[in-house]
């Protein structure tokens, strides 16, 4: 199976995660874009949805799915996104789209946080995948400093990256993070720090990995 199929496969077995009659979290990325297509489907039995994103939003709509803004609700059932790595206690690493503030946002929302990703993102510990950071602009070289001193990490600037929240991204290279919470309660306080890509209070509670034999459900 390709990879892209392996998307498709976990995009629709995550749609029966969604309860009928729900407003539901919806990440950004190429997994959750074919999550959003099969979403699509069975638009008639939900209310709408809360996006991480501009590029989710536009496709929501586009498929005839009302959007909510997330100020507009207090709680979801659900919030469905992929990830760029995930460790074997349901950690992950987020934010290779740019959308790590959002996905946050909408994630502490939601009772269920449930990941869809293939296989080739369970790893045993998580920092292989550049950790992204958002930051603000005046911050940058400064945080980047901080994470060389303090966790040996090498922070370079991903070029031509304004987010949507008109802010920077850091990549950080050369980490091995073995204590996700610890990690992500640190960073999230330096000053000019918007957001760490480490997702460890928000971590998930199911992650549907695609494989070449099919769906694999780990529960957390
Ligand atoms: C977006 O900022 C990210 O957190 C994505 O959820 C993550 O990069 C996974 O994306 P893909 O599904 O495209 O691999």
């Amino acid at each position: 199976m390709t990879q892209d199929e392996l998307k498709t496969l976990v995009g629709q077995a995550a749609v029966q995660y969604v309860p009928a009659g729900a407003i539901v979290g919806v990440g950004t990325g190429s997994t959750v874009n074919k999550f959003i297509d099969a979403l699509a489907a069975i638009k008639d039995r939900i209310r709408g949805a809360v996006s991480s994103s501009v590029a989710s939003t536009e496709r929501l709509k586009a498929l005839g799915i009302p959007v909510l803004e997330a100020c507009e609700v207090e709680s979801l059932p659900v919030y469905i996104d992929g990830a760029d790595e995930v460790d074997p206690r349901g950690n992950m690493i987020k934010g290779g789209g740019a959308a790590l503030t959002r996905e946050k946002i909408v994630a502490d929302l939601a009772e269920r946080f449930i990941c869809i990703a293939d296989e080739s993102k369970l790893v045993e510990v998580m920092g292989r995948f550049p950790l992204p950071v958002e930051v603000i602009p005046m911050a940058a070289v400064q945080v980047a400093r901080r994470l060389k001193a303090q966790y040996g990490g090498e922070a370079t600037l991903r070029a031509g990256c304004v987010t949507d929240n008109g802010c920077h991204i850091l990549d950080v290279r050369g980490l091995k993070i073995t204590d996700p919470a610890a990690m992500e309660a640190d960073i999230s306080q330096w000053p000019g720090v918007v957001t760490v890509g480490i997702f460890a209070r928000n971590k998930a509670s199911v992650c549907l990995l695609g494989t070449s034999e099919g769906v694999r459900t780990l529960t957390f």
